[in-house]
Formats: structure tokens, C-alpha cells, sequence
């Protein structure tokens, strides 16, 4: 079995996603010691944001990047990533993961009754941080974008590991980081893993 773990938080040791996702990573190595666990922090080493010189493979590096974060995310069996609000949305390095991973003919394909996605048999856990309380609400561009995105690549297990209104105060960041941890469940066998 294989696990990516990515973050995407800037704010380094103060991240709560990146708590969360530790976490998480943490309690999957524990249940399965032999699970292989590859690391990407998109804060550190961002993917380039995707322009028409990335389509047309103008750069080879940049070309070699994306082919490899794309291979990687479509070798995982799980998925686990640290993907704050920022902006009502993801960070832009996020994005500019999404935007490599999300490729016609590798990840997804169009037919002629439709989208059909090739990735499915993932688990994808997202450890979530907000400042504000968006659950439910219609300012919610971030869970809903993501479980969008990966039910498009044919990801139907989605589960939100979510500590939100961590700006309120140092109680409520405290708070909501205790019941975000208990709220991590148990790491089941897959499916599909061998
Ligand atoms: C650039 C930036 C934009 C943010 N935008 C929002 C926002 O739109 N709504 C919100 O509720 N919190 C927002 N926040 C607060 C973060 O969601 C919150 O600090 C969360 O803990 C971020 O996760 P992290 O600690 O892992 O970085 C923003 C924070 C930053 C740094």
C-alpha cells in the first residue's frame, strides 16, 4: 500500500493542516508498518502554475515534474492532504498540483455520455483548517471544491478531517484542533491494495 502525504500551508510550524495531516500520515504507518509513504510539501517546493508553455512542454524540468507528481499521485492508494482556506478556496500551490494531476487520458477521460473518471479505488483524507466557520455555508469554495475535484477523477472516498474557526481565539483554535484529532478514524485495509 502507498500513501502520499502532501501539505500545502504557509504557515509552516504554526499550521494546523500540517498538524493534522502529520497525524493522520501517523496513525496509517502505525496500523500498516509497511505502508510506503512518500512526502510532498507544495509550500516548499511548489509545482509551477500551469501556463500554455507548460502545455506545449516548452521546459523539460517543468515537463519531468509534472509527469512525475502526476505518476505519484496516480501510483497512491492513499492520499492524505493539509489543504487550508485560504480565500474562501485552496492555496494556489494546491492548485497548481491539482492542475498536474488532473490530466485527459490519465486521470479522467471524456466519452460521449460524459466525464468519466480513471483513479477511483483511492482513499483521500484532507485535513482541513479554517480560520472562520464555513461548514454548510455557502462561503465554502475549499471542502466542496476538493471532493469535487477528486469525485471528477473518480475518488468517491473523501472524508474531511476539519478544525475550523482556529482565528477566533487561542480557546477556539485549541478547541477545534482536540475534536479535529479525535475525529481521525481508524485506518481500514483497502479494497484494491494488495
Ligand atoms: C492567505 C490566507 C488566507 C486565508 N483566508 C481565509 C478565508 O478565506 N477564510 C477563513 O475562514 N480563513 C482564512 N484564513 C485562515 C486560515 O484558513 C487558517 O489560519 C487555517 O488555520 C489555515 O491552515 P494552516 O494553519 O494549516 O495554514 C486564511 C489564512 C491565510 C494565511
Amino acid at each position: 500500500m502507498k500513501l502520499l502525504h502532501i501539505d500545502s500551508s504557509a504557515l509552516g510550524a504554526n499550521s494546523v493542516t500540517r498538524e493534522l495531516s502529520a497525524a493522520i500520515a501517523g496513525r496509517w504507518r502505525d496500523a500498516f508498518p509497511d505502508i510506503q509513504v512518500e512526502y510532498r510539501d507544495l509550500d516548499a517546493l511548489p509545482l509551477p502554475h500551469l501556463t500554455g508553455a507548460s502545455l506545449a512542454q516548452a521546459d523539460a524540468d517543468e515537463a519531468a515534474a509534472a509527469a512525475a507528481a502526476l505518476e505519484q499521485f496516480l501510483a497512491a492508494d492513499v492520499i492524505v492532504i493539509g489543504a487550508p482556506m485560504y480565500n474562501f478556496s485552496i492555496p494556489s500551490t494546491l492548485k497548481a498540483w491539482i492542475d498536474r494531476i488532473a490530466i485527459a487520458g490519465k486521470s479522467f477521460k471524456y466519452t460521449e455520455s460524459g466525464a468519466v473518471g480513471l483513479a477511483g479505488g483511492k482513499k483521500v483524507i484532507v485535513a482541513s483548517g479554517r480560520g472562520g466557520i464555513h461548514s454548510d455555508a455557502p462561503t465554502d469554495f475549499q471542502e466542496p471544491y476538493l471532493r469535487q475535484v477528486f469525485g471528477f477523477l473518480g475518488i468517491d472516498d473523501v472524508e474531511f478531517v476539519r478544525a475550523e474557526g482556529v482565528a477566533y481565539s487561542p480557546q477556539h483554535r485549541s478547541e477545534a484542533l482536540a475534536a479535529a484529532h479525535r475525529s481521525i478514524k481508524a485506518p481500514t485495509q483497502l479494497r484494491k491494495a494488495a
